[in-house]
């Protein structure tokens, strides 16, 4: 069995599914990949010849003193992300991906949700110091309009349905918004369901905006480019491929055959369209990459390099602004993950093709979209040396040391993916903390897991025991690589609000198998 046949052969051990899905057999059109689930017969479009584009961005429907009300609305509908094709999606007010949020730091959004999709949906923001009742508690479901009876789940988490805040139709998620400009972004966080329903198209870019930021002389408006990045695969008929045990979503959670390793497929989608061109003007540019895959990583690089300097500087990550910028050559952007650089297209000639490529993949997924340079532009942007000011958390200050492990375990013919021995659980507390403490949490694994932990960014403390930080980990971080047998620990802050928030694996197999854990703030 080579690689671009492979099937999947249903869950290991017992064999509780033994179904071989459709979209695995041969397939010339997606050239080789790296272990993905590859297309079915359906035509990909070829690369570079789809035009860039930016999700729309979603207006308030009214204001009120210092507080915007969003209305949004999670419905079944088709997109058509492959040319001429029509493909099924869960979208955001219809679109893949959903809607971008354009707020300012210190206005409330109240982002009034409805679901009118035919399953629970939970919206979470990512990166968000949000209220523990407006995160997105795994179980904290928003419920069909059309109604819904709790189905038996069968798998690692039976009995655990509707133990948070259940509420039908629609519900409210308050954002504050009182944190630094940043590039985060939503999706969805269902129990056990995260990985399909985020497959399938739920999630957007929530940039908060300040006036630190708005002060300084880089790139805005048409320059600032939001970029999501991920990875899917189609069946034959233009669906979505994705192995799920219940493809309807409602009974049994989980995936079949190797996807319990994270899922993923040969066609590159940018902002949801596969391998797009971009028409740039020689002028500096900010690109805010996103890496809203479920489970691959990526290596993004520029080819050509520019003929002097960096390809790109990097200026902030996931908690907003570095200190100071940085040059890099490649971004190393995990699942979660986002990076914010710029890219000064006034370097290359009129007329220049730059592929944004992908030194972790291979064939199809080694390539992510190309840039054709337009006429010299004016531009009186600049990066400054001096970006903003970093507080640095003070590992001396650190009241304890938690360690955590994560490992897979085979378990009566299905993977449950534990954090110290532990599967999730909504009712196990694996951190019970004082807010305002500051703490230390180590991270092991012999596998790749990009950690994430809700309310409290974190900063990199030491990567396999040295405090000599690489330039993805300077800033304030929400997720981080954690690589095979590299210790890795942050530097966290429990500040702002108490609750019960959960920390847990981005790649959403493994979530959704359980890599996930609570902490209590109090
Ligand atoms: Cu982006 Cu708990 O997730
Ligand atoms: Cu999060
Ligand atoms: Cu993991």
């Amino acid at each position: 069995m080579t690689l671009s046949r492979r099937r999947f052969i249903g869950a290991v051990g017992a064999g509780s599914t033994g179904l071989i899905l459709p979209f695995a057999a041969g397939c010339d059109n997606a050239g080789h990949s790296d272990g993905a689930v590859q297309s079915g017969d359906v035509p990909l479009p070829a690369r570079f010849s789809l035009p860039f584009k930016r999700p729309p961005v979603i207006q308030p429907t009214s204001s009120e003193g210092t507080t915007d009300y969003f209305d949004v609305r999670a419905f079944t509908t088709k997109a058509e992300i492959l040319p001429g094709v029509q493909t099924e999606i869960f979208g955001y007010n219809g679109t893949f991906p959903g809607p971008t949020f354009s707020v300012r730091k210190g206005r409330t959004a109240v982002v009034r949700t409805r679901n009118d999709l035919p399953v629970p949906m939970v919206t979470h923001l990512h990166g968000g110091k949000t209220p523990a009742e407006s995160d997105g508690y795994p179980t904290d479901y928003l419920l069909p309009t059309s109604g819904w009876t709790a189905s038996a789940h069968t798998m690692h988490h039976a009995g655990m349905a509707m133990a948070g805040a259940t509420a039908q139709g629609t519900r409210n998620y308050t954002y504050p918004n009182l944190q630094r400009a940043s590039t985060l972004w939503y999706h969805d966080h269902r129990m056990d369901f995260t990985g399909p329903q985020v497959w399938r198209g739920l999630a957007g870019f929530y940039l908060v905006h300040d006036e630190e930021e708005d002060a300084l002389p880089l790139p805005k408006g048409d320059r600032d480019v939001p970029v999501m990045i991920m990875d899917r695969a189609f069946n034959s008929d233009g669906s979505l491929a994705y192995p799920s045990i219940d493809p309807t979503l409602k009974t049994t959670p989980g995936v079949t055959g190797d996807a319990h390793n994270g899922m993923t497929g040969d066609v590159i989608l940018v902002n949801g369209v596969p391998w797009p061109r971009f028409e740039v003007q020689g002028a500096r540019y900010r690109l805010r990459l996103l890496n809203a895959s479920n489970s691959r990583r990526y290596r993004v690089r520029l080819d050509p390099e520019p003929g002097s300097g960096d390809p790109f500087t990097l200026i902030g990550s996931d908690g907003g602004l570095l200190a100071q910028p940085q040059g890099m050559n490649s971004i190393y952007i995990v699942p979660g993950e986002r990076f914010d650089v710029i890219v000064d297209f006034g370097r290359y000639a009129p007329g220049t093709k730059i592929t944004m490529t992908n030194s972790l993949g291979d064939g199809s997924t080694a390539e992510l979209m190309q840039f054709v340079v337009g006429a010299k532009a004016g531009d009186d942007t600049s990066v400054p040396a001096r970006l903003s000011t970093l507080e640095r958390l003070d590992p001396a200050k650190a009241v304890r040391t938690r360690s955590f492990t994560l490992a897979r375990n085979s378990e009566s013919g299905h993977y449950v993916y534990k954090i110290n021995g532990y599967p999730f659980s909504t009712d196990r507390s694996w951190a019970d903390i004082k807010r305002g403490d500051i703490e230390i949490w180590e991270f092991s694994s012999t596998t790749h897991h990009p950690i994430h932990l809700h309310l409290s960014p974190f900063q990199v403390y030491k990567r396999g025991g040295s405090t000599t930080l690489e330039p993805e980990d300077v800033g304030w971080k929400d997720t981080a690589r954690l690589a095979p047998n590299q210790k890795l620990s942050v530097l966290v802050r429990f500040s702002d609000y108490t609750g019960k928030y959960v920390f847990h694996c981005h790649n959403l197999e493994h979530e959704d198998m359980a890599m996930m854990a609570n902490f209590t703030v109090t």
